[in-house]
């Protein structure tokens, strides 16, 4: 029998219930891994609470982790027995001490890296991979705007944006938060619950606005978030840690000056197993030169899954957090 926690129906965190359930054999083009971290991200509690729909429950949620294979289905040839591997991908099923999943959807970890920061980095990495290269190319010298720079993606997209050579303003919820956002290469944090960003972003910016927005909390930011864009700006709207942006107006995209908005999903950006092994390759290969630095600011255990969501949804957290089963 394997522990998991799993939900019987959404809500609280009262819902995430401790069980133990039978994993059969991995099937046809299925891995086991046997967990030794498991991401904890945003999205579990949008599965927790309902906000994003799981096909079916009960249901294991997570959808990140990292460890080794111990078994391998028919049809098999992208891992081995015995390979160290990470994830990010549907369905959920990382909250567990092992789990069978597609082995397309596995990614090899480098021998420098660590499970737990495989665990804390696959997910983020590879979000801030796609959204700095590919749903817009940031280049050397750009003004861009990153909410929650002290969180998880936040840190990262700061970080490998810096890396770039791009402008890095940020918005933060505490003076801690600024500090951290300042050290992982976010040259102007600003402190959004006392100043007001749209007005600090147009001073920094020379009153041009930035060219690109990532807005990662949704309802409470997005009318600032578009009024800080230059004209052809890009509002990447990839989270809702507030809620979600239910209504976009698109008479006001173009009055503020012709912008352009998407709402972003890595598993869309991740459907074809090149991108997702280039994807990994890029952001692995940073972490080995030392370039970017995967943040596991918090550690809990399996149990404690109720815990590590309190203090992400709380705000009380920075960096990445794990499960270690
Ligand atoms: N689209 C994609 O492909 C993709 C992939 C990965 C993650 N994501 C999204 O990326 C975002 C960041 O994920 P993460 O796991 O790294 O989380 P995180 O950024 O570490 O945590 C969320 C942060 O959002 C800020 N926040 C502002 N208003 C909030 C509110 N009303 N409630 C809660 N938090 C609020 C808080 O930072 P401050 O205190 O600094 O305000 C909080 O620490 C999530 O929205 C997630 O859905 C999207």
């Amino acid at each position: 029998m394997t522990k998991v926690v799993r939900i019987h129906e959404p809500g609280g965190v009262d819902r995430l219930m401790l069980e133990q359930i039978e994993v059969p054999p991995p099937g046809p083009g299925e891995a086991r891994v046997a967990h030794r971290a498991i991401g904890v991200n945003y999205i579990d509690i949008y599965h927790r609470t309902g906000l994003y729909k799981l096909p079916a429950l009960p249901a294991v949620i997570g959808v990140e982790g990292a460890g080794i294979v111990t078994a391998v289905g028919p049809d098999v040839d992208e891992v081995k027995v015995g390979d160290r591997v990470a994830y990010i991908c549907y369905p959920a099923g990382a909250y567990a001490e092992e789990r069978n999943l597609a082995a397309d959807r596995l990614v090899p970890i480098p021998d420098g890296i660590s499970f737990e920061r495989a665990a804390a980095g696959i997910n983020r990495g590879i979000t801030a991979q796609y959204l700095l290269n590919r749903t817009i190319a940031v280049e050397p010298g750009d003004p861009i705007l990153v909410h929650a720079a002290a969180g998880g993606v936040g840190l990262m997209l700061c970080q490998w944006a810096h890396h770039i050579g791009a402008v890095v303003i940020g918005t933060v919820g505490s003076e801690a938060k600024a500090d951290l956002a300042r050290l992982n290469g976010c040259q102007y944090p600003i402190v959004r619950t006392k100043t007001d960003f749209v007005k600090e972003v147009r001073q920094i910016t020379g009153g041009e606005g930035v060219r690109v927005v990532y807005d990662s909390i949704g309802k409470d930011t997005y009318a600032g978030s578009i009024d800080c864009l230059r004209p052809l700006g890009m509002m990447v709207n990839y989270g809702n840690a507030s809620g979600l942006v239910e209504f976009v107006n698109a008479r006001e995209l173009t009055l503020k000056g012709s912008l352009f908005f998407t709402h972003p999903s890595l598993f869309v950006y991740m459907r074809k197993r090149s991108d997702l092994l280039a994807s990994a390759r890029h952001f692995f290969g940073l972490v080995d030169a030392g370039i970017l630095k995967i943040h596991v600011n918090q550690t809990y255990g399996l149990a404690e899954a109720a815990k590590a969501h309190l203090d992400l949804e709380g705000r009380n957290t920075t960096g990445s957090s794990i499960l270690v089963p």
